[in-house]
This record gives structure tokens, sequence and C-alpha cells, in this order.
């Protein structure tokens, strides 16, 4: 490995799919196929307790459904009385009064929750269940969390589907939401079944670039607006096809725990096992010789390499809306390195 490659005690970011089933079928999803397997909540307090004496400090609650899992609520409180940085993300498609009350309840003693992260692509339904389904039942989940009073944030997957209804996201629920993440595509076994409605066009890119000039001149007028775009404006629409451009920080910030306690190093290849908390532990895996190899292997190595080993292919354009994203990963990366984290930097040779 380079001299100059720097390399955390502990990731940034730990995602925890606490199941694998899901009342949804969405065409990108990165968690299919299902298992419908569902993490037991003792293994979820054990993993928590080695991420929390790791210094991780961000943990995000995902699945496959989270909130289809029994013991979510418990698991989320948690994480919370652990003091990370805690993230759910939700179809929303399941939220009763009962449900959103019971977030209220965490929102209140737990302040420096920012709340429960609602997946949607789009307020027109048809429009969103052009990807995701249920449009109309996630309205009436995110409604009934507003009336509620839980604080929440928005995520949005920006593809062909959706790139001209964006803004009307946020015209719609700012101020009541001030928080918005616009999530770039992430090439998927499933994505590439439906490449052709998915991904990006260059007239695409130029709809963005406008969105993303008009969501500026926004946040300069109103108070609290967060949106997260996918990527700079700098970074597209520009391709860039060759194998060794696609970087990639797996291995270095992140890590994925999946419901059967397998761990993988990146969202887009979650069955890329490097681990298995079943008999290591967090830190065991981090420290593991499989993780040493992944960084080895290249400057920061791209898990699409492997993914392809595996026989997934994938269509040029998904290569380069990961490189884009990806890089975008890495600067921010490198902003949390130096800016956010109480974890310790230690060089490797
Ligand atoms: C796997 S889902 C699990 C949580 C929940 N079921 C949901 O959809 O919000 C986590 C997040 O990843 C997003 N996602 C899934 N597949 C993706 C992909 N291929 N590229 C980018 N984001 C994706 C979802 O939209 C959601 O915001
Ligand atoms: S709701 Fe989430 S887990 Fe379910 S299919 Fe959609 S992205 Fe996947």
């Amino acid at each position: 490995m380079s001299e100059n490659v720097e390399v955390l005690s502990a990731p940034l970011t730990l995602s925890l799919a606490i199941n694998s089933k899901c009342n949804l079928d969405c065409k990108y999803c990165y968690a299919q196929p299902f298992t419908w397997n569902e993490m037991k909540k003792e293994d979820a307090f054990r993993i928590l307790d080695q991420a929390k004496k790791m210094q991780i400090f961000q943990v995000v609650l995902e699945g496959g459904e989270p909130t289809l899992h029994r013991d979510m609520f418990e698991i989320l409180e948690y994480t919370l009385s652990l003091g990370f940085e805690a993230n759910l993300v939700t179809n929303g498609t399941t939220m009763t009064p009962q449900k959103a009350k019971k977030f209220r309840i965490v929102a209140e003693k737990y302040q420096q929750w920012p709340g429960v992260q609602v997946s949607i692509d789009a307020v027109q339904s048809e429009i969103n269940d052009r990807t995701r389904g249920k449009g109309e039942r996630v309205k009436i989940g995110i409604e009934t969390l507003l009336n509620e009073g839980v604080p929440i944030s928005l995520g949005i997957v920006v593809t062909h589907s959706n790139v001209e209804h964006l803004k009307e996201i946020v015209d719609e629920y700012y101020p009541r939401i001030t928080k918005y993440h616009f999530i770039g595509l992430m090439p998927t076994w499933k994505s590439t079944l439906y490449a052709s409605e998915l991904r990006l066009t260059e007239q695409d890119c130029k709809v963005l670039a406008k969105i993303d000039n008009e969501i500026n001149q926004m946040m300069r007028r109103g108070p609290n607006l967060e949106v997260t775009m996918l990527r700079d404006k700098d970074d597209f629409p520009q391709v860039q096809d060759e194998q060794a451009k696609i970087v990639c920080n797996a291995g270095y910030h992140q890590i994925i725990v999946n419901s059967d306690l397998t761990v993988a190093t990146c969202d887009i290849a979650p069955n890329i096992s490097i681990g298995d908390l079943k008999h290591q532990t967090l830190r065991e895996v981090w420290e593991s010789t499989e993780l040493k190899e992944l960084r080895a292997t290249g400057l920061p190595p791209c898990i699409l390499n492997l993914q392809r080993d595996k026989h997934t292919k994938f269509s040029e354009i998904d290569k380069n809306i990961v490189t884009m994203e990806i890089t975008k990963m890495r600067r921010e990366n490198i902003a949390s390195t130096y800016n956010n984290t109480s974890t310790k930097l230690t060089v490797s040779n």
C-alpha cells in the first residue's frame, strides 16, 4: 500500500440493515434480493456496543424496510442512547398514527436525533410510482409524521424518471420539511434491468444543473433549507469510462452489516462479504486481512471491480454515474474525516 493512504482506526459510518424484507419493489433497490431475514435485537445491540467502543460516530438503520422489524423502536432507542448520530431510513408506507407517536416520543427524548428519513421520488404519485410504488401511501405517511411533529427529512433517488420533478418536492414540503437528500443512483443488478428508465441522459444533467441553481437561490431566500445534491455541477456530464478512473473508498470510511450479520464495504455490493459478525467482532473485521487486501489493491479500489469479477455487468452509463458519485463521496469523506470525527487517524504503511 502507498505510504500516503490514511486508514481510519474505525469506519465513520455503520450501516445496519436490521432486516431483509420489504413491502415495495423499487426498480433500483440495492438491498434486493431479499432473504426475509430479521436481525435479532440482541445482535443489533451487541454490534452497536462494539461500534461505540470503536468510536464510530454515525449509524444508519436501514433494511429492507426497517419499520417492519418488530423491535425497530428498541433498536433505534438503543442507538440513540449510545450517543450515535443516528439515521433511520424508511419508505414511509407503513406509517400509522401510533408509530408516528412513538417516533415523536423518541424525538423528544433524544433531541440530537434529526428524525426519520423518508424515501420519495416525486410528489406526483404516478411519477413516484414509476420507480418506487405506493406514492399516495408515502404522502399519507409523511403527513402522519408531520402532524405528530416528528422531524423528518426526505431522500430522493435521482433518475431519468423523476429528474424533471425534483424541485416540486421542495416546493411541496418546504418549510414544513427543511432537509432534502438527492441521492445519485447506484448501479445494482436490479437497476441495470431498468437502465433506460433510470439512467440520466446528458439532457437530464442539464436539467439537474438548472434545478441546482434554483435550489441554491431558494436556499438564499429561505431559512434552514438544507439540500444535498448528488454531485457538483462541475462533475457532469463528462464521460469517464476507463475502469482505472473508477475510484472508491470502500474499506476506508463505511462498514455495512447485513441482517444475516455478514459484513460488506459498500451498498453497491452488500452481497460481497468481507466478514461475519456471527464469529468476528466489528474491530476484527475492520482490521482483517480481507480488508487490508482490499485496501491494498489500489488507490483506492472500486468495489465495481470485485463486482465485475462476480459476473455482474453494468452498462457504461452506470459506471459513469458511479464514478461521479464516488468522486463526491471521496470529497465528503475527506471533509468529514478532518472536520467532524473524533475517530483517530492512523497512517498505514
Ligand atoms: C435500501 S433502502 C432501505 C430503507 C427503506 N426501505 C427505504 O427505501 O427508504 C435505503 C435507501 O437507499 C435508497 N436506494 C436503494 N437503492 C438505491 C440505488 N440503487 N441507488 C441509490 N439509492 C438507492 C433508497 O431509496 C433508500 O433511500
Ligand atoms: S422500499 Fe427500500 S428496501 Fe424496499 S424495495 Fe424500495 S429501496 Fe428497497
